[in-house]
Parts: C-alpha cells; sequence; structure tokens
C-alpha cells in the first residue's frame, strides 16, 4: 500500500488523513503544533468531528495511521505528501500563503526520493506553480524529482467523514498527467466522478464552488427579506423553488447568513484575485453585503420589539458557525453578540460542542450550562445555530424563566404559530405571515 503524509491536523488534513488510513493505506499525519500531535498519539481530537475520534483510534491501533512533528521521520520513504494546511484571510482579502510556503520549504529540505505534492489548501489560482517554484528553487543545486497536484478538498465541517467516503467529485488538476493519474487511483474505490484538469483550473474550480454556494445562501437571505415585508414565507418559497431540479432543495435555508472558516475567506479571497486581474466582480460584492447586513437583522428586529438594547439581556443559542461542529470562526452567532454588546446588552450563551472555543474569544458573556439556564431572566432569545437539541425545548419552561418572551429564531428552526401562540413575541427570517392562534 501507498505511503501517504498529511501536512497540518486541522479539518482538512486530519480527517482525510484518518479516510485514506481507513481506507488501507499507510499515512503518516505531521503538524508544527507538538501540543496536538502528542494528544492525537493519546487519541485526543483536537477538534470535534462526529466519528473522527473512533477513527483515529482504530486505525492507529491497526497500525495504519501515525503521528509526528517531524518532516523528516515523517516523509521518509513516502509517495504522496498532502498539503492541508490553513490558508487565512490577509489585510486585503487575498489568501494569507505563508503556512503553505513553509511548507514547500520544508518539503524542499527534506525530500530526496520521488514524491507528489498534493495541494488540498484552498488557494489562489497560480499557487500549484508558485509551490513548484518554491521547492525547484530551494533544490537549485540538488534538482528533486516532483510533481505538483492540485486536488481541492469539498467536505464539509459536521458531515466531513461521510462527505470523504461519498464524495460528489474528485477534482484533481496538474500539468503531470502521470501524477495525477496516480493521485486518481488512491480515490478509485470511492466509486466517484474523478475530474482531472490542467492545475489553474483545478484551483478555480474550488473557488468557484464556495462562491456560488455562498452566493445562494445570500440570494435566499435576500429573497427572505422581501418575503417578510410581502407577508410571504421564505421556507415554503424556498421547498416550492426547489423542486425545480434545475435549482434544488439544498443550501435554500435562510437564516443569518453564512460563516465558518471557509465561505467568508474564500469569496474574500476569489474577489480580492478578480479585481487585482482587472476583472469587476460585482456579484461577489454584493453576496458579501448581503451577508453582511443579515447579521444585523438581528439587532432591528430586536429594538423593534424591546425598544432600547441598553442594559437588556439576550440570550443567545448556538455559537458555532453550524451544527455538529465546535468551529467558531467567523460564526454568525459572534459577530451578533459583538453588535449587541455595542448595543449595551448583556449577553448570555450556549453552545452544545464550542464552548471550550467560545471561551477563548468571548469577553463579558456569561457561558452557560444549557438552553435553560441560558434564558434564565432574558429579555430576547436568539437562536443562531440550528443544533439538534434546541429543536424540542421545553417552551413552556421557557417562558417561565424569561423576563419578556422575545424570541428571535435566526435559523427558522421553530413553528412561528406554536410558539406565538403560547405567548412568545416570535420573529424569524422572512416569515412574514403574521399567524393567528386557533
Ligand atoms: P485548520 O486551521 O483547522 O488546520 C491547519 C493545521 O495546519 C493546524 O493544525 C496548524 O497547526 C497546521 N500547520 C500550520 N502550519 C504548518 C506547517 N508549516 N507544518 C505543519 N503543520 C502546519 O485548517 P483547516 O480548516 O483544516 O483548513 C485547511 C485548508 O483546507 C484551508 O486552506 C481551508 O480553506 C481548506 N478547506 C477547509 C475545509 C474545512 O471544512 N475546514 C474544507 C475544505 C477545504
Ligand atoms: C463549506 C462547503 O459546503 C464545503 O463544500 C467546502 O469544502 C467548505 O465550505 C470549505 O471549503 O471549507 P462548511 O463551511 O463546513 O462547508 O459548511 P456549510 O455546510 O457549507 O455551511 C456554511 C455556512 O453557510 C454555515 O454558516 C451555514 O449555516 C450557512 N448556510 C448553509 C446557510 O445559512 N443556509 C444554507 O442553506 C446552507
Amino acid at each position: 500500500m501507498s505511503k501517504l503524509v498529511f501536512i497540518g491536523t486541522g479539518y482538512v488534513g486530519l480527517v482525510t488523513g484518518t479516510c485514506f488510513a481507513d481506507l488501507g493505506n499507510t499515512v503518516t499525519c505531521l503538524d508544527i503544533s507538538p501540543e496536538r500531535i502528542s494528544k492525537l498519539k493519546e487519541g485526543i481530537m483536537p477538534i470535534y468531528e462526529p466519528g473522527l475520534e473512533q477513527m483515529v483510534i482504530n486505525n492507529s491501533k491497526a497500525g495504519r495511521l501515525s503521528f509526528t512533528t517531524s518532516y523528516q521521520e515523517a516523509l521518509d520513504g513516502a509517495e504522496f505528501v498532502f498539503i492541508a494546511v490553513g490558508t487565512p484571510s490577509g489585510v486585503d482579502g487575498e489568501a494569507d500563503l505563508q503556512y503553505v510556503r513553509a511548507v514547500a520549504e520544508s518539503i524542499a529540505d527534506v525530500v530526496n526520493d520521488p514524491i507528489i505534492v498534493i495541494n488540498k489548501s484552498t488557494v489562489p489560482v497560480g499557487t500549484g506553480d508558485w509551490v513548484a517554484d518554491i521547492i525547484k528553487k530551494r533544490r537549485a543545486g540538488k534538482p528533486l524529482d516532483f510533481s505538483v497536484v492540485s486536488n481541492p478538498e469539498f467536505l464539509r465541517e459536521g458531515s466531513a467523514i461521510a462527505d470523504f467516503m461519498q464524495p460528489d467529485r474528485v477534482v484533481l488538476g496538474s500539468t503531470d498527467r502521470e501524477a495525477a493519474n496516480k493521485v486518481a487511483k488512491l480515490y478509485l474505490t470511492l466509486r466517484c466522478p474523478i475530474l482531472i484538469t490542467d492545475l489553474r483550473t483545478a484551483e478555480m474550480i474550488k473557488y468557484a464552488s464556495n462562491a456560488f454556494l455562498a452566493t445562494k445562501v445570500s440570494f435566499i437571505n435576500e429573497i427572505a427579506n422581501i418575503c417578510e415585508e410581502m407577508g410571504a414565507d421564505i421556507r415554503e418559497v424556498a421547498l416550492g423553488m426547489g423542486y425545480d431540479k434545475r435549482i434544488g432543495h439544498h443550501f435554500l435555508d435562510a437564516g443569518l447568513g453564512w460563516g465558518g472558516s471557509c465561505f467568508p475567506k474564500d469569496v474574500k479571497a476569489l474577489a480580492h484575485m478578480a479585481v487585482l486581474h482587472g476583472t469587476h466582480p460585482q456579484l461577489l460584492q454584493a453576496v458579501m453585503d448581503i451577508n453582511r447586513n443579515q447579521r444585523r437583522k438581528v439587532i432591528f428586529t430586536l429594538r423593534r420589539a424591546l425598544g432600547n438594547l441598553n442594559d437588556k439581556v439576550i440570550g443567545i443559542l448556538g455559537i458555532s458557525f453550524k451544527p455538529n461542529t465546535d468551529d467558531i470562526r467567523e460564526a454568525p452567532a459572534l459577530e451578533v453578540i459583538h453588535l449587541l454588546q455595542n448595543e449595551g446588552a448583556i449577553i448570555r450563551a450556549y453552545d452544545p460542542q464550542a464552548m471550550p472555543n467560545a471561551r477563548e474569544v468571548l469577553k463579558q458573556v456569561t457561558l452557560c450550562e444549557n438552553p435553560y439556564e441560558t434564558a434564565e431572566g432574558a429579555d430576547a432569545l436568539v437562536l443562531a445555530t440550528e443544533w439538534n437539541e434546541f429543536k424540542q425545548l421545553d417552551f413552556e419552561r421557557i417562558y417561565q424563566l424569561m423576563r419578556q418572551p422575545v424570541i428571535m429564531d435566526g435559523r427558522n428552526l421553530w413553528e412561528p404559530d406554536r410558539l406565538r401562540c403560547m405567548g412568545f413575541k416570535y420573529f424569524g427570517i422572512g416569515r412574514g405571515i403574521n399567524n393567528h392562534c386557533d
């Protein structure tokens, strides 16, 4: 079996590395964080991803999966090395490639045998060529036999293992067809379409895919805002649209907008790349503007319901950027909390998995043990993330606990009729019809 190395043990590197081990390959995962690696060696996960812990433990026990901080040790005898480090936003919205550069340099410094360098990080078009140049320059005196393949990753946090095992497609881009074919072989067992393109096209497919999904969400949020004014219900509008196969049901859930470690930085990076090359990414700008404004809806709605928000107690349910993850990067909840604090509101918050991460960044927020403690004494409750455990809350209890029964359902999770009939002032996103109680 092939020896695979994954550089970076975050959501992408750890999940894909572990999944490849599960398929029978010998995999080494490397990270510069000694803390991360020593915990992984003990079977302690650095992230919450459903199903991952058991898979890591099983494959480590079976001897197929190991962890290290040493490039020398990891790359010894490796045929494939995957780059899966972060590419966060830089100052102007461009992708910050410092981690990718550092990895390319480390590979150049320790590898001597032929190797295929596969880039899984989301990077601007042209980065594959840039990585190849870095390696070539660093090895000027002692050329290395290597090829670069772009292999963008499409997994979602919260369902990452299933997304890896049953992908809609695998995209590979390279100037070296033979290298791309070798990487394709690693995926054959997944029985999905495999598209082989040139390097730049593969890199663009990733940005275009994320930007399109973000556009779909911003589109439905814009329609939701119109629904609200026109007395229509966005949930049914989305349902009615989605039956059209050309539109589809996915990514039409209106809410507080998209967040996470990828959409925000990737749409920004694509727009930045476009401007840099002389085009005008007007649609991308609008997609970002709509998303920004979506968070502010909470403030406008609560002001309408409560008047001045100074000293009002607001309970926030859900902090992670979406359910089933502990990731709070660019989470709508964080922005909403920040905006509410600017208005002088007092914040209480709870999340099923993101509390350790939240504790590190949230200042002057009372972090609660559960949804009921969050509701205690609150003038309003805001649902920011649609975790399963929020679906069937005991609203009678919540009604008793709150100081004022105001609910802002930022994910359209609950039934407006039911809550209004219980006496709550319910506000959703784009649910314009003022329903009545029977
Ligand atoms: P992450 O921030 O969770 O993890 C990155 C890891 O890389 C960290 O553990 C860090 O310590 C390590 N690292 C940084 N520099 C290193 C170096 N020089 N050598 C070794 N390790 C190093 O990142 P992530 O969310 O897994 O994302 C990685 C890339 O994949 C990004 O480009 C992202 O856009 C892309 N991506 C992410 C997702 C997702 O769901 N998170 C999905 C698809 C694509
Ligand atoms: C997204 C893409 O779906 C993945 O294909 C991609 O690999 C990944 O980005 C990446 O490049 O990192 P992820 O960020 O994990 O995955 O989460 P999504 O499920 O796409 O949700 C993104 C955001 O959009 C969340 O804040 C979510 O709440 C929001 N969203 C999603 C909506 O508001 N409405 C929807 O209908 C769908």
